[in-house]
């Protein structure tokens, strides 16, 4: 795994952005791994700084998102799908059909892991872009999840409901349930790209680059990863 450690979140944000903006140049028709939370916003922004400088476009992007919650549609402002439009794809020319992630509001979810599953299996991402949860989740893969895992069914853990709780009224709003591309799906993309901000991701990003490779860190899994970059800033690199 290469490490590149920032002064800051923007240094850490635009650094990521020259991975991106690189592989659009290169592969134009790329499918193109996303993530959503706090920490890549800033590298959405720099995407999209990129795209009106006409340095980049996402005309010929397919997307892969990596996880969605159950029972949100995707009109709700909580929606990992609302987040991406208004964070990305509203302001960049990324084509609608071509915007991918899983459904948390089918009534079947078996069916939705299937189809997602079969989605990325014919359409294997170039780049993955991921944070990482304070547990060293990747995507909804909490603790535990074993590493051959696909698209699948979670129950989202206490301290991840509580860490995303930040982001809704009160925790008993947070969905408990979401799903996810699995650990087998994440590591199959060509490149993965990691980013971890603040001191709240410290110990996740040491047992990541330094801790054994475990289901009980999930993001540990990446050690076995050929091309995976880790970008963190001085604070969430802070025991490395
Ligand atoms: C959620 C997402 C993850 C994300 C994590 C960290 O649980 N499912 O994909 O990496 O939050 O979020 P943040 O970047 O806001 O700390």
């Amino acid at each position: 795994m290469k490490v590149i450690i920032t002064e800051n979140y923007e240094e850490m944000s635009k650094k990521a952005a020259e991975v991106v903006v690189e592989l659009l140049k290169q592969k134009p028709q790329c499918v193109l791994g996303l993530a959503t939370g706090s920490t890549p916003i800033g590298l959405y922004q720099n995407l999209i700084k990129a795209y009106k400088d006409g340095i980049v476009s996402f005309d010929g992007v397919t997307s892969a998102n990596l996880d969605e919650y159950v029972g949100l549609y995707k009109e709700h402002v909580q929606s990992y799908a609302y987040f991406m439009r208004t964070n990305l794809f509203d302001h960049v020319d990324i084509k609608t059909e071509n915007l991918n992630i899983p459904d948390g509001s089918k009534k079947d979810l078996e069916a939705e892991c299937a189809r997602y599953s079969a989605f990325l299996q014919s359409n294997p991402q170039d780049l993955q872009v991921l944070g990482i949860g304070s547990n060293g989740h990747i995507g909804f893969n909490e603790p535990g999840t074993p590493f051959d895992s696909k698209t699948h069914l979670v129950n989202l853990t206490e301290s991840t409901k509580k860490d995303n709780s930040r982001l809704f009224d009160s925790i008993d709003e947070v969905p408990t349930q979401a799903v996810t591309m699995g650990i087998a799906e994440i590591m199959k993309s060509k490149k993965i790209l990691i980013l971890a901000s603040g001191e709240n991701k410290a110990n996740a990003v040491y047992q990541t680059v330094k801790g054994e490779i475990s289901e009980s860190c999930p993001a540990s899994v990446l050690q076995n990863h050929p091309d995976c970059i880790l970008i963190a800033d001085k604070a969430a690199a802070k025991l490395l």
